[in-house]
């Protein structure tokens, strides 16, 4: 995940389905949300937790809590922005100070399978639909439609917590840049509401049967369309 980001956004993540270590992790206010929950929940709640907090020990932050906001967003502490993710064998998170010039993050992470044409045509635009269906040409092993979609989750959980407001798939229009052997590259997603930031670039990466994106809003870039015109 790192990788996927510039060098001023802290990274951890975890590969494996997760072990009571992990459960053991969590404190005491996430353990309380967790009494009830189901076995896969609490694993991945717990293991996306270890991996805040590796990541927010390098902003210099100790042990904190890392509580869900009423729609799932990650509420973190004062002076950091964030994302997580977990997947099947999977799990990340994200943070950064935000006088690093960063307004939001997101990432996602998907298993890397075909996504089915119901839904591609429910989350892409005709545009977008024409464009993966013209990288398929090119790089046939790599399922576009779940890229697309990992893309469009992380661009809804870099949105959501600026803006407080759902963000529908048909409002983000994705454009990905494709490096040399297909397994990874850039990606743009302009937004087509006013909001928080009109655009967002970040990375993609399919390896190890895993899709994992990640996307920046610029503090420079956000917020430009909400505001009213300069008197
Ligand atoms: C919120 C949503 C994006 C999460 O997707 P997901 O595939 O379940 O996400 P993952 O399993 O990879 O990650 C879950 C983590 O996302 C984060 N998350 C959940 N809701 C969030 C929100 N509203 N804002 C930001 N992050 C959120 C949480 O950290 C959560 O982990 P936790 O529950 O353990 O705290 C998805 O459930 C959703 O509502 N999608 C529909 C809207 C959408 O995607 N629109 C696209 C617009 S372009």
């Amino acid at each position: 995940m790192a990788s996927l980001l510039p060098p001023r956004v802290a990274a951890a993540e975890v590969f494996g389905h997760g072990d009571e270590e992990w459960w053991g992790a969590l404190l005491p206010a996430e353990a309380r949300l967790m009494a009830g929950a189901g076995a896969k929940r609490r694993r991945d709640f717990a293991g996306v937790r270890v991996c805040a907090r590796r990541a927010l020990r390098v902003l210099g932050f100790g042990p904190v809590p890392v509580l869900p906001g009423p729609r799932g967003e990650p509420r973190w502490p004062a002076g950091v922005v964030g994302s997580m993710t977990h997947c099947a064998g999977y799990r990340a998170a994200v943070v950064a100070r935000p006088e690093t010039g960063l307004a939001g993050l997101g990432i996602d992470a998907e298993p890397h399978a075909p996504l089915s044409p119901d839904v591609l045509d429910m989350v892409a635009s005709p545009a977008e639909r024409a464009h993966v269906a013209m990288l398929a040409d090119g790089w046939p092993r790599v399922h576009w439609g779940r890229v697309l979609f990992c893309v469009k989750e992380a661009v809804f959980k870099a949105w959501y917590p600026l803006a407080h407001t759902e963000l529908g798939f048909l409002e983000a229009e994705v454009a990905f840049q494709v490096n040399g052997d297909g397994s990874s590259g850039g990606v743009t997603a302009e937004v087509r509401r006013p909001g928080p930031f009109t655009v967002v670039s970040g990375h993609w990466r399919v390896a190890d049967g895993v899709i994992a994106t990640a996307v920046v809003a610029e503090a420079a870039a956000a917020w430009k369309s909400a505001q009213p015109p300069a008197a």
